[in-house]
């Protein structure tokens, strides 16, 4: 029976599906802190392009997604030298991974998943793509292929990766201890940024007020600080970290801490003499000058030969393990 052999480091792992612009949610949710732990771990990050064929796409515009995930991946601050970056079409064992496991998992688990529900929800289930469905399946190939001890994500995706444990015990029990169980890190603050409209729904890269309530990592500074200074607060006036009473407030609160480190705390007491619009002008401060920030480097990393250098070194290093990974997998199944 082919089984794991022993490693020398803890392994992590993250990707974003290049399905539109890269949001101030899914950088403080996810990218920030796979970046800030990245010297720490082996570490894999990559664009995870399958899962944005779930819904059907424009080719060119995938395209484009692809090339500004890469480009806004070293601008976040992932270092090539440090992290393996990757396509996920690149490396065929995703796909053979994922359909194996597929069959680690039950319909009712499948059906349980939020983001499942919610679509059958709005649309009734029989209309649900079906690429949606077993979607958790391929998210828990691409973590196990690589060993994948941790995994930062935002809180939506928390459950996936709690599935993903699940079809690794299921497959270990069955078949020996082929596969390593991973876990989220879901960070304490920021792990879900909200629609600046709407806080009581999370920020995605497309909402149903023309954008306002998503800040995205390309937004210039103009429309940027628009979107802070006229986000939802309340009647209240207290700059006090209340998610069930002051969830809009709260949510300036997260993203100010998160870009700045100020602990929650202090931040209440810097502002607690002070009204909302002071307290809006230093958030909106925070995120202009992390924008820019970003977007300067962006423009540095911008250019198509720079990215399918690191991205031809990604897949030759990825392959490699998520090649071990699979026919280990295979083995215990008899198919090889
Ligand atoms: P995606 O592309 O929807 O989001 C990428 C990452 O950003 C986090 N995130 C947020 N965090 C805080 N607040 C928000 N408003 C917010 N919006 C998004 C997400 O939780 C995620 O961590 N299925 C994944 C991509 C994926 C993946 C994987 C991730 C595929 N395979 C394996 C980790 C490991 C997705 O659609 O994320």
């Amino acid at each position: 029976m082919a089984k794991q052999t022993p490693k020398k480091h803890k392994v992590m792992l993250t990707g974003v599906r290049p399905s539109g612009s890269i949001t101030l949610g899914n950088y403080l949710g996810a990218i920030k802190n796979f970046a800030d732990k990245q010297g720490l771990f082996k570490s894999y990050i990559f664009i995870a392009d399958l899962h944005a064929i779930t819904e059907p796409r424009q080719p060119a515009e995938l395209k484009a997604a692809v090339n500004q995930c890469m480009a806004m991946y070293l601008a976040c601050g992932i270092d090539p030298g440090k992290t393996v970056i990757f396509r996920q079409s690149d490396i065929a064992e995703h796909g053979i991974m994922g359909f194996i496991m597929a069959f680690q998992t039950r319909l009712g688990e499948l059906s349980r998943m939020t983001q499942f529900k919610l679509k059958s929800a709005a649309g009734g289930k029989s209309g649900v793509g079906t690429g949606l469905f077993i979607y958790p399946a391929l998210m828990a190939a691409d973590i196990l292929l690589y060993d994948t001890d941790i995994v930062p994500v935002g809180a939506d995706q928390q459950q996936h990766v709690e599935l993903t444990r699940d079809m690794c015990q299921r497959f270990n029990k069955r078949y020996g201890a082929v596969l390593n169980e991973p876990d989220a890190f879901v960070a304490p603050v920021g792990n879900r940024i909200l629609n600046l409209r709407n806080p009581l729904e999370k920020m995605n890269k497309s909402d149903c007020s023309d954008n306002m309530g998503t800040i995205f990592l390309s937004d210039g500074a103009d429309i940027a600080r628009k979107k802070v200074m006229t986000a939802v607060s309340d009647g209240l006036g207290l700059v006090k970290f209340d998610q069930e009473n002051q969830p809009g407030i709260s949510n300036l609160i997260s993203i100010l801490s998160c870009i700045t480190g100020q602990s929650i705390a202090d931040i209440e007491s810097r502002f607690e003499a002070q009204g909302y619009a002071a307290f809006k002008s230093a958030v909106a401060d925070s995120v202009c000058c992390l924008l820019r920030d970003i977007q300067e480097r962006y423009r540095k990393f911008n250019d198509p030969k720079v990215l399918e250098d690191i991205l031809s070194d990604g897949r030759a290093r990825a392959e490699k393990i998520a090649e071990k990974t699979c026919q280990r997998a295979k083995t215990a199944l008899g198919l090889a």
